[in-house]
């Protein structure tokens, strides 16, 4: 009987070897995954005993609690309180934060998308969204994404309500008031441009690259560039392709970093070929920032199955894009990653 039961407990898998201690033992700045702490994974003891190991994740990204709508819920009411708890689950841990996001089309509260705008007063709301967030989250934050994902893959301006308001300068002026936020912190925290769809050089990468230049044409700051790195096994560039993209941005003289990686199977459960393919995957990225200088760090978007924004019954039966199963045990992806790290060749893939 107790033999049964100790084989039914979940068996979180926290032996090396570690991700994040291999990272920086190779001069990245950490290896890292998001969490969400709007979800049940805070509850959940084998999620968190994995997400508590700094030698696995050295970095979290607060995937819901600091968008503007958990943070600004109704005009110049800021409720800071969601993010904060994301900052002390990583401060518990040694982790840093990239913090996320600023300035995005989605999850904002009907008062921005259905406010009756100028020009003048949505740049204003703008400013003090971004001021009142940079400033109040202050040196916790490593680096801040100010906007995310404002392109589209012809390069054109993702339609949103401060495109509709504001125009394009939307985006650089953004850049102008964070920059300004954080000169008055007197802290040190990055400014990135956060997208997907760009981890390839394609027009899409051109337009991100394009868009670095304008920002830093305002006399703002921008230090770097976040490659969502969303992949499947039916898509997803090579190492050299994504060290081409990789390139182009550090080009301009701004960092990368690789900020939501995940490669779902094309069915769950991941048949043995696509295991191989997710390995090759996860192997190819982290390779590509392995090999790039500018590119300072990687994370993943959340570590576990169970918790995937990709779930097969939303995702046309696509799913299981993690690092670990929903048993907390590990894809053959874990071992891609420690060794894309460590320069050595697959065995997984
Ligand atoms: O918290 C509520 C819960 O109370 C409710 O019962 C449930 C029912 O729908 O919804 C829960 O909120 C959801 C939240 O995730 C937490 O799970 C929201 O509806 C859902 O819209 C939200 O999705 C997030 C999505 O961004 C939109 O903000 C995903 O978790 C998050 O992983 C995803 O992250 C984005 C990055 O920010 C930007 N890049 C792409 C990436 C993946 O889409």
């Amino acid at each position: 009987m107790k033999e049964t039961s100790t084989r039914l407990r979940p068996r979180q898998d926290t032996s090396s070897p570690y991700l994040n201690t291999a990272a920086k033992a190779k001069g990245k700045l950490w290896f890292g995954s998001a969490t969400d702490t709007t979800t049940a994974e805070t509850s959940d003891v084998s999620y968190m005993t994995i997400f508590n190991n700094s030698n696995i994740f050295g970095q979290t990204t607060p995937a819901n609690t600091m968008k503007w709508e958990f943070t600004e819920p109704t005009q110049n009411n800021f409720t800071l309180s969601a993010g904060n708890e994301t900052i002390a689950l990583a401060k518990a841990s040694g982790k840093l934060v990239r913090c996320h996001n600023l300035v995005w089309s989605s999850e904002l509260p009907s008062w921005v998308t259905g406010g009756n705008w100028t020009n003048a007063t949505l740049l204003a709301a703008m400013e003090n969204h971004i001021t009142t967030l940079i400033q109040g989250y202050g040196s916790s934050c490593y680096s801040w994404d100010v906007v995310n994902e404002a392109l589209n893959s012809d390069g054109s301006f993702t339609s949103n309500v401060f495109l509709t308001n504001i125009g394009e300068a939307y985006v650089p002026l953004a850049y102008k008031y964070a920059t300004a936020a954080v000169t008055a912190t007197g802290a040190d925290i990055k400014l990135f441009y956060n997208d997907y769809s760009i981890e390839a050089l394609s027009t899409k990468n051109t337009a991100a690259v394009n868009l670095v230049k304008t920002i830093k044409s305002y006399g703002a700051n921008i230090d770097g560039v976040g490659f969502e790195s969303h992949f499947s096994t039916s898509y997803y560039p090579t190492t050299t392709q994504q060290e081409q993209a990789m390139a182009s941005v550090a080009a301009e003289g701004v960092n990368i970093h690789v900020t939501e990686l995940d490669v779902a199977c094309s069915s769950v459960p991941c048949s043995t070929a696509d295991l191989a393919t997710q390995a090759t995957a996860y192997y190819d990225t982290i390779s590509a920032c392995m090999g790039t200088t500018a590119c300072t760090g990687m994370t993943v978007w959340d570590f576990d199955d169970k918790y995937s924004w990709i779930q097969p019954s939303s995702n046309g039966g696509e799913g299981n894009p993690d690092l670990y199963y929903s048993n907390y045990t590990r894809h053959p992806a874990y071992t891609a990653v420690y060794e894309a790290i460590e320069g050595q060749s697959c065995s997984v893939c």
